[in-house]
């Protein structure tokens, strides 16, 4: 029986991850990615992770409409996973058409071919980002979206109500939400992990450089938060963990029709001190860092309430912040980056 899912920027972070983990399940992903920000290489350390060979990767873009109809044609997805986009939220500011055009493009794109395959079953890589800065923490999925403040964030918003809308039109769709909160860490086997184009702008994988000697400081933005130790506060979560929230809502919601949104976080804050601690106790690196200014956008504190993907996905992660940063320590120490 075709298990076959359509996983778009599937050799990416989040995307491998989730293949891992789908492949685990009994399931076929169908990797679809351009290769701009990973690596091929990725596709056969799934592969090894695994122990399962052929599973197929195509190299190309979600906005070639032939390219998506062979694939349709030829695997017949049960349902598809959308990864692919552009993420970096510094230079979504810098280049806010490009980040309009790739990631509604894309995702247009996608839709309307399965529309035409009636493939029916979408699985979405949202962000906490959609929450804004109206909103106080605990982070619940029926609060008001939408006061974002920066380009990439309003394309996760606006993809967000795009697909609210599909859902009042063709209501036999099942779609699933999924909002991330901070993502970290990497596989237990260390073949695959973060491995960020350039100088990161997210924290972990900026101590994880300055941890490895590949970068001198760490640049603390801020210290005069309303928090515990005035540093930012964030609901930082394992990769795996989140990869496994993906196969729970694939098989709990997608054969549901109806619109479904989930956060995908533990529900625990941590501040930078905290990450940083941490980091220094798995890594045994003194990290060395400087306290600047706040960055701009940037929250004081950004947690989930992750009481409903519990409740109805039975899904909650499970690994805390010294398996996230234990991981993250043994992916930079294996050269695999
Ligand atoms: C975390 C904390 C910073 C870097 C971003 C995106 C969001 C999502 C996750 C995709 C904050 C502090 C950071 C550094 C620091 N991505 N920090 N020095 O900003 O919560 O979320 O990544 O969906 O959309 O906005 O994550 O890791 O950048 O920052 O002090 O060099 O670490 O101020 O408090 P963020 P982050």
């Amino acid at each position: 029986m075709n298990k076959n899912i359509l996983v778009t920027g599937g050799l990416g972070y989040i995307g491998s991850h989730t293949c891992v983990e789908l492949i685990s399940a009994g399931y076929t992903p169908i990797i679809l990615d351009d290769l701009s920000n990973c690596k091929e290489s990725v596709h056969a350390r799934i592969q090894t992770i695994t122990q399962k060979n052929n599973i197929p990767f195509v190299r190309g873009d979600v906005c070639n409409r032939n390219l998506l109809d062979n694939i349709f044609s030829e695997y017949k997805p049960l349902a598809v996973m959308h990864f692919a986009g552009s993420k970096a939220v510094g230079e979504s500011i810098q280049k806010p058409l490009l980040y309009y055009r790739n990631n509604l493009e894309t995702t247009l794109s996608l839709l309307e071919t399965m529309q035409n395959y009636n493939v029916k079953s979408f699985i979405f890589s949202s962000s906490a980002t959609v929450y804004g800065e109206d909103n106080t923490p605990p982070l619940v999925e029926d609060m008001k979206t939408g006061s974002v403040t920066n380009p990439y964030g309003r394309t996760k918003y606006m993809i967000e109500e795009i697909l609210k809308d599909l859902h009042i039109a063709e209501k036999d769709w099942s779609i699933t939400i999924l909002r991330y909160f901070n993502p970290v860490g990497a596989d237990a086997s260390a073949m695959i992990g973060e491995d960020p184009n350039g100088v990161p702008n997210n924290l972990m994988p900026y101590i994880a450089k300055v941890a490895s000697g590949e970068l001198s400081e760490l640049k603390i933005f801020g210290n005069d938060y309303n928090t515990a130790d005035g540093t930012g506060i964030r609901d930082y979560i394992h990769v795996t963990d989140l990869a496994k929230g993906h196969v729970a809502a694939l098989e709990k919601k997608g054969e549901e029709s109806g619109l479904h949104i989930y956060n995908l976080g533990t529900g625990n804050g941590l501040s930078v001190m905290e990450v940083l601690k941490s980091y220094q106790e798995t890594s045994g690196v003194t990290i060395p860092y400087i306290i600047t200014g706040r960055r701009d956008g940037d929250l004081a504190a950004s947690y989930a309430c992750a009481d409903k993907a519990r409740q109805e996905l039975g899904w909650s992660a499970k690994k805390n912040i010294h398996d996230m940063t234990l991981d993250s320590w043994n992916w930079i120490k294996s050269g695999n980056s």
